[in-house]
């Protein structure tokens, strides 16, 4: 449950000394599932629209990019380079809000995920990316994009270019402020609409928007166990490390006084299925169901899964009727086209 024992109204994270550069509209809306909810056993459902920010498809990472790219604003960065997947959503969104900003965008992606159909290869993510005018280094899947992304830079600077290199998923801690904001934003609204949500359900990747919102809550003198995560990405065991030290990371910038424990990062490993980027059954039903029951589109790598454990758990009885559970829903759409073979 969010308690308010040590939290109330107005909840607010100083965040000020970071630089930011807008990206966003506003808050993005809490809205119910009322169809679900009834399918789920009466446990009512709600989701936050990560996938309505506008800019480039949307999609959580535009909340980490504010903070990265006034980063590097503020270093005189004329060109980002990023890493990821083939099908990265968060390399589309950097691509586009270099765009946005006038800057120059390189992306380092691989082949991790083993899909070799043209809809995964030349789809969704990918397609978008060059519409938004991004250069792609197509990279096998063994290799090590995060040192070919710094030859890169040093190859760029070596001709009179200021580099920003952005890490895996935007996790960095600076990125990560994104989801601490974030969490100040959840409980404005829900004691604005006046719900406690018992739970908040997240997709965990490279683990930056689990560890921001654990980083918030706790900044807010709010236990960040509220949060459940389910690792789409990594073994439970090491996306707990990883989340937990961004999360400390994160804390750290805001408020360094604050402590995180260990057990407060809570991360559910039943819908990795055989690894990241491959299809579950649970996922496709997830996708359908949202879709069928809500109108509501996921993705088939991370808010489908994610979706897929929370309906799991509300069936299996894991949430009493009447309990408030609040799903992060966090774009992704793109990613339906380049997975057009497994629905
Ligand atoms: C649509 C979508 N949802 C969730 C995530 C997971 O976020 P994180 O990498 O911060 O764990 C990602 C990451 O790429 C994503 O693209």
């Amino acid at each position: 449950m969010i308690t308010e024992t040590n939290a109330t109204p107005p909840y607010r994270l100083d965040l000020s000394k970071h630089a930011r550069q807008p990206l966003l509209e506003g808050p993005t809306p809490i809205q119910p599932l009322p169809r679900l909810s009834r399918e789920c056993g009466g446990v009512n459902l709600y989701v936050k629209r990560e996938d309505l920010n506008g800019l480039g498809g949307g999609g959580n990472k535009l909340r980490k990019l504010e903070f990265l790219v006034g980063e590097a604003l503020a270093m005189g960065a004329d060109t980002i380079i990023t890493v990821g997947a083939r099908q990265s959503n968060h390399a589309r969104l950097t691509a586009a809000a270099a765009a946005r900003l006038g800057l120059q965008c390189e992306l380092v992606l691989t082949r991790a995920v083993p899909r070799e159909d043209s809809e995964y290869l030349e789809n969704g993510n990918i397609l978008l990316d060059d519409l938004l005018g991004a250069r792609v280094h197509d990279l096998p899947g063994t290799a090590n994009a995060l040192a070919f992304a710094e030859a890169r830079a040093d190859e760029l600077r070596s001709q009179g270019r200021k580099v920003y290199v952005c890490p895996l998923g935007g996790s960095s801690p600076v990125g990560c402020l994104g989801y601490a904001a974030c969490a100040a934003e959840i409980m404005t609204q829900a004691h604005a609409q006046g719900i406690r949500f018992s739970r908040i359900v997240v997709p965990n990747g490279s683990g930056g928007m689990h560890a921001g919102l654990a980083a918030g809550f706790a900044a807010l003198g709010l236990d960040p166990a509220i949060v459940l995560a389910y690792t789409v990405y990594s073994k439970a065991g090491q996306a707990h490390a990883t989340t937990l030290d961004k999360a400390r990371d994160t804390l750290a910038l805001i408020d360094p006084a604050r402590r995180i424990a260990d057990h407060a990062i809570a991360i559910d490993e039943t819908q990795l299925g055989e690894g990241y980027g491959i299809p579950t059954d649970a996922m496709r039903e997830a996708v359908r169901l949202m879709a069928s029951k809500e109108g509501l589109l996921l993705d088939p790598v991370y808010s489908g899964k994610a979706f897929a454990g929370l309906v799991q758990a509300a069936r299996s009885g894991q949430h009493a009727p009447g309990e408030n559970v609040l799903f992060i829903m966090s774009g992704g759409l793109p990613g339906l086209f380049a997975y057009r073979s497994a629905f």
